[in-house]
This record gives structure tokens, sequence and C-alpha cells, in this order.
């Protein structure tokens, strides 16, 4: 699938089907997450996978935000100390950009191989933490359900980017 062609037809997923994910797609998302950009190449992340029926429950148990019953579950999760391979530390506010790198690069792969995904921010961070047994320094912020969808395709949307944009300098939108 081209990039464009991805960008243009990804979309959140609703119902998932039950069928497992394979591990090797799994794999192939992580890959896709490790190559977004990072400030410094600090790299502060860590990713969580989780398949196993009775922990995908207890993980929903903890999610109001997530509809459905996804096949897999990975949990995007900062570091707040310095990563042990690069030895960086960032400010928040760039790890967090690199996550977000780190979650649309998961997406795009995802939808390029078939698979649907829906980014779930409602759940309960605290719980999730003791759950997964996570030591402090690890935060999860952003858990991404994963699953065959049975969404239909939807059109794709008509954004008028002069609404968001400025040229040069700041005047009218
Ligand atoms: C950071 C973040 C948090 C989100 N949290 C939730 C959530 O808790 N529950 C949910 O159903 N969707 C959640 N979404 C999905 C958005 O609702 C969805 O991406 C948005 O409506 C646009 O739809 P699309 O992904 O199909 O383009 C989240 C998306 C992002 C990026």
């Amino acid at each position: 699938m081209e990039v464009l062609e991805a960008i243009q037809t990804r979309q959140s997923t609703r119902l998932f089907q039950q069928n497992p994910i394979a591990v090797e797609a799994l794999k192939q998302l992580i890959e896709a997450a490790v190559r977004a950009p990072t400030a410094s190449n600090a790299q502060n992340w860590v990713f969580g996978i989780v398949t196993d029926p009775l922990k995908l429950e207890s993980l929903r148990s903890l999610s109001p935000g997530l509809i459905g019953h996804p096949a897999a579950m990975i949990i995007f999760c900062i570091r707040t100390d310095p990563n042990p391979e690069t030895g960086e530390l960032q400010i928040p506010e760039y790890t967090w950009m690199g996550i977000g790198s780190a979650l649309q690069n998961c997406l795009l792969m995802a939808h390029s191989l078939g698979i649907g995904t829906r980014p779930i921010g409602s759940y309960h961070k605290k719980g999730v933490a003791i759950y997964l047994n996570l030591p402090e320094n690890i935060l999860p912020v952003l858990i991404m359900a994963v699953g065959e969808s049975m969404d239909k395709p939807r059109k794709p949307r008509n954004i008028n980017i002069e609404k968001v944009c400025f040229w040069e300098e700041w005047g009218e939108l």
C-alpha cells in the first residue's frame, strides 16, 4: 500500500473480530513504531504487547474508552528516566511527541497489513500500571487496540487545509 493511500484510508476500528493476530505481525507493528523520530534520538519508550484473553479482558475493564473486543493491545509507555541504551532523557513534551510519532507509524503499518486499530486514551492509568506490574519509571500513556476490523471503510474525509494553515505569518484563517 502506498503511504498516501494508507494515510487517506486509515480509520479507527470499532468492531473487532476475535481472531488472533500473528505474533510476526505484532512485531512488525513495533518495528514500525521504533523507527519514528525522537528528540536527540532518545527513544524514551517501551511497548507492552498483550494477547492473553484473560489479561485483555482485565485491561478492558480498566478502559472505559474501549469499545469492542480487540485481539491484542499494545501499551505505549514512556520512560521517565534516561534510556539505558541511548543514555538520553528528554523533556516530557518531546517524549510525548515521540510517542505520537510512534503511534502514527504503528497505525499506518497495521492498516497496510490489513489490521484494524484504535488508539485508546481513556483508561485507568494507575490501574493499568499496577495490573501490568510496571516499575515507577515506566508510565503507560496510550493503549492501541488491535484486531481484524469488521467495520465498513468510510469515505475519505474532506478537510480544507486552508482552515488550519497560515502562510509566512499569522493572518486571517
Ligand atoms: C490520543 C488519542 C486518544 C484516543 N482515545 C480514544 C478513546 O479513549 N476511545 C475511543 O474510542 N477512541 C479514542 N481515540 C480515537 C479517536 O476518537 C479517533 O482517532 C478520531 O475520532 C478520528 O477518527 P479516525 O481515527 O477514524 O480517523 C483516540 C485517539 C487518539 C489519537
